[in-house]
């Protein structure tokens, strides 16, 4: 065997190469060994690697476990010059199977590690983020169109979007449900930031002890389970755009008065932090509250309430505005019909019932009534008698027609009314006349009579 070459294969080596016999003693060592390790030859070779334990210039020694156990054993080591490598030392044997030596195979992993922690920081700051978007996007409020015709809604609008394009802080008020969070959207659309943020935040939903940490962030550490990166607030997270301080009413005290520092000043303390954050955030807030009224009552901050109501802007309830009624359920009945393929339309009688509702729950009220029609109607189109009874029994109370009857009549006209609905909803889910008389305790041919005299049509099973 050319000793040379085989001498000179392991001097190449990008590895670092050591090789001790079966007592432990070192023999050889090539130079990416040292390389590797920062150890020298000097200071290894002729030595037993024991020695070199208890003399500290080693700290662990891989080929030692290979002579007592005779198998391979791979670590990751780190050497006392601090350097890192991948180490697998391998028993050699003889021909006869006795142990002669070890050989240990050192690879530098140095960069692996760095990298690998790399990757794991990495990883923090992508949760970290990923955790933001989601926050933000919760607070972002999806663009959604604004429908009105009314003379009153116009005002309003018009009001809107001449104060739109100015950075001035508005006051929305209005019942629940009148469209105030679409209004600030519309307002933040019209305005010059519109390419920047707009965060939404809901007074009414965030628990006492957080306000001051959700609106104007912590750094970290600043409480037990702060997190050590600290947070930013939504304030922070509005700079340069706007933010909408929804259901301002629900705003505790003290968190008015350093709401109110941080709309004069225009900067923030983060909590626990020292450093100021400018601020350059529009305002809008929102409420269905009086607010004149809590201030009287002592509940919200006179001074704050004179720096959030510079320009008020009021969203009539939808009773007052009634022309919008039945463009708001054509428009949303058209968006239910292009989400589900349908064609859904309603009938001009049941639109008419729907627009002299009360609708004490505005357009939110409507909004979800025209998708549960939507949902139970298996007709394409809605009338009358598919709308919920104390829509229909107001509707029948004030039409004309009725209404030029006496009280008498009037009662005997809704009672038949109900009659009808209740014998039409029993004569769909009974197969047969017999069995829907027998549920409603009548003689079937009273039963009988009654279809014909309310025009109820009945599919009925061969009995
Ligand atoms: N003018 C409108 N056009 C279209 N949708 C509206 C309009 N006003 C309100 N809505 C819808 O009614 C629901 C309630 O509106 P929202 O702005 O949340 O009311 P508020 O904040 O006053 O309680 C939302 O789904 C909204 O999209
Ligand atoms: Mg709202």
């Amino acid at each position: 065997m050319d000793k040379e070459l085989i001498i000179g294969a392991i001097d190449s080596s990008s590895d670092g190469i050591l090789i001790s016999d079966n007592q432990g003693y070192v023999v050889y060592l090539n130079d990416a060994y040292e390389e590797t390790t920062g150890l020298t030859r000097k200071e290894l070779v002729g030595n037993s690697l024991n020695d070199l334990l208890e003399a500290g210039i080693i700290n662990k020694a891989l080929s030692l476990t290979v002579i007592k156990d005779k198998k391979r054993v791979s670590t990751i080591h780190k050497y006392v010059s601090g350097k890192s490598a991948l180490t697998t030392a391998s028993p050699i044997m003889d021909s006869k199977n006795e142990l002669i030596g070890v050989v240990s195979n050192t690879r530098n992993i140095t960069d692996l590690i760095n990298l690998r922690n790399e990757l794991s920081d990495t990883r923090k700051l992508t949760i970290k983020y990923s955790e933001e978007i989601r926050r933000l996007r919760e607070q972002v409020i999806e663009d959604k169109d604004f429908i009105y015709s009314s003379k009153e809604m116009d005002k309003t609008v018009r009001l809107a979007s001449r104060v739109a394009r100015y950075d001035t802080t508005v006051l929305i008020h209005g019942e629940s449900g009148t469209g105030k969070e679409v209004l600030a959207k519309f307002i933040h659309t019209g305005s010059p930031r519109n390419e920047e943020p707009f965060i939404k935040v809901n007074c009414a939903a965030i628990p006492k002890d957080l306000f001051e940490s959700e609106l104007f962030g912590y750094e970290g550490g600043a409480f037990t389970g702060a997190g050590k990166e600290g947070k930013p607030g939504m304030f922070e997270l509005a700079n340069g755009g706007t933010i909408l301080l929804d259901e301002i009413g629900e705003l505790p005290l003290p968190v008015q008065s350093k709401l109110l520092r941080v709309i004069q000043e225009r900067e923030l303390f983060r909590v626990g932090g020292k450093e100021p954050i400018n601020l350059d955030v529009r305002i809008l807030a929102a409420t269905n509250r009086d607010l004149k009224q809590e201030v009287l009552d002592g509940n919200f901050r006179e001074d704050l309430f004179f720096r959030l109501n510079v320009i008020p802007i009021t969203i009539p309830p939808l009773r007052d505005r009634r022309e919008d009624i039945p463009e708001l359920i054509v428009y949303f009945l058209e968006k239910l019909n292009r989400k589900y393929k349908r064609t859904v339309t309603i009938s001009p009688k049941a639109t008419e019932a729907l627009t002299s509702h009360t609708w004490p729950g505005n357009v939110r009220e409507l909004e979800n009534l025209i998708e549960y029609l939507f949902i139970m109607s298996n007709k394409e189109e809605v009338n009358i008698e598919d709308l919920p009874t104390k829509i229909i029994s107001r509707q029948m109370m004030n039409s004309t027609e009725i209404l030029e009857n006496s009280e008498e009549a009037k009662l005997t006209y809704l009672l038949e009314l109900y009659e009808k609905y209740i014998i039409k909803d029993t004569m769909e889910n009974f197969p047969s006349l017999r069995k829907a008389a027998k549920a409603l305790g009548v003689h079937p041919s009273t039963l009988s009579r009654k279809l014909k005299k309310y025009n109820i049509e009945v599919k009925l099973e061969e009995e």
